[in-house]
């Protein structure tokens, strides 16, 4: 391992590559110029040609499908990283969704199908996999998602998003508690507005921006590969002490009042 290639030799699987302007995308390619092997799953086949894209140059990097909602595809996905590289280092979840209609109505008119929904894409997932991974694990390793403020605040239109994040976090201490025995550290990111896909379906999401442009404390530039750099940084051993923490990487944006 050298100081510039801090993931050399570490094979990473990372959920959440949906085209070059995810999150995911960005912490794929900040892991993959740190040295990692990722192990791509895609949700669908047109998301599946970006994630080619994002391992062009990494001849040890596959690509899975894996519908999280699916249980048998999470079992397929965990026996064939087993049989292709035996084990892992690390597992990032950059997974969230809810029905676009839980954004566009109000709060009190959250259906249980929509609240099951969010439930079960933006968190189970990552208590399913977290749990399916531990033996690919022997020797420890990093599991790390991306959450959201809206977990702590009320963000108009963020809705049940809000709610399953602060579920996701509320998840990251309790597997934080659990694989600790196993050496397995589990963290969150929690980032700032980021252009991409999920984030254009949130109504208020242009408020959103705008309002961190002005408040955060850093007038800075802030995307995807600010994200990435803490991704990078959790998956390697320089964070072996850190564990059940939400962190943020958001321009400060979380501290202001006002
Ligand atoms: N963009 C932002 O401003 C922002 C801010 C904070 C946190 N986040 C979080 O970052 C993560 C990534 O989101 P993004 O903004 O990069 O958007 P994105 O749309 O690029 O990524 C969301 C991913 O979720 C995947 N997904 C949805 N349903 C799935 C399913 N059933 N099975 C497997 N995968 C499924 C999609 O395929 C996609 O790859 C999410 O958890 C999001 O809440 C985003």
């Amino acid at each position: 391992m050298s100081e510039s290639r801090p993931l050399e030799g570490k094979t990473i699987l990372l959920m959440g590559v949906a085209n070059p302007w995810s999150i995911a995308y960005a912490i794929g390619q900040a892991m993959l110029d740190a040295g990692a092997t990722l192990a791509l799953s895609y949700l669908d086949e047109r998301m599946k040609r970006d994630c080619e894209k994002l391992i062009k140059d990494s001849p040890e990097s596959k690509l899975y499908p894996c519908n999280v909602e699916n249980d048998d595809e999470i079992d397929a996905l965990v026996e064939a990283m087993k049989a292709d590289y035996g084990t892992i280092d690390g597992y990032v979840h950059s997974v969230a969704f809810a029905p676009a209609a839980e954004l566009t109505n109000p709060f009190r008119e959250t259906t249980r199908a929509g609240f099951n929904t969010a439930m079960s894409v933006s968190v189970y997932s990552l208590i399913a996999v977290s749990g399916k991974i531990v033996p690919l694990m022997p020797n420890g390793g990093s599991i790390t998602t991306l959450t959201y403020l809206g977990a702590d605040r009320a963000f108009p239109q963020y809705n049940v998003m809000g709610v399953a994040k602060a579920g996701l976090e509320s998840a990251v201490r309790y597997l934080a508690y659990d694989l600790g025995q196993d050496k397995i550290r589990v963290n969150a990111i929690s980032a700032g507005p980021v252009k991409t896909a999920s984030a254009r379906g949130i109504p208020g999401f242009s408020s959103m921006v705008e309002m961190f442009g002005e408040r955060a404390p850093l007038k800075d530039t802030f995307n995807a590969k600010d994200v990435a750099q803490l991704a990078v940084f959790l998956a390697t051993d320089g964070a072996k002490a850190i564990t059940a923490e939400t962190i943020f990487v958001d321009n400060g944006y979380h501290a202001m009042g006002m």
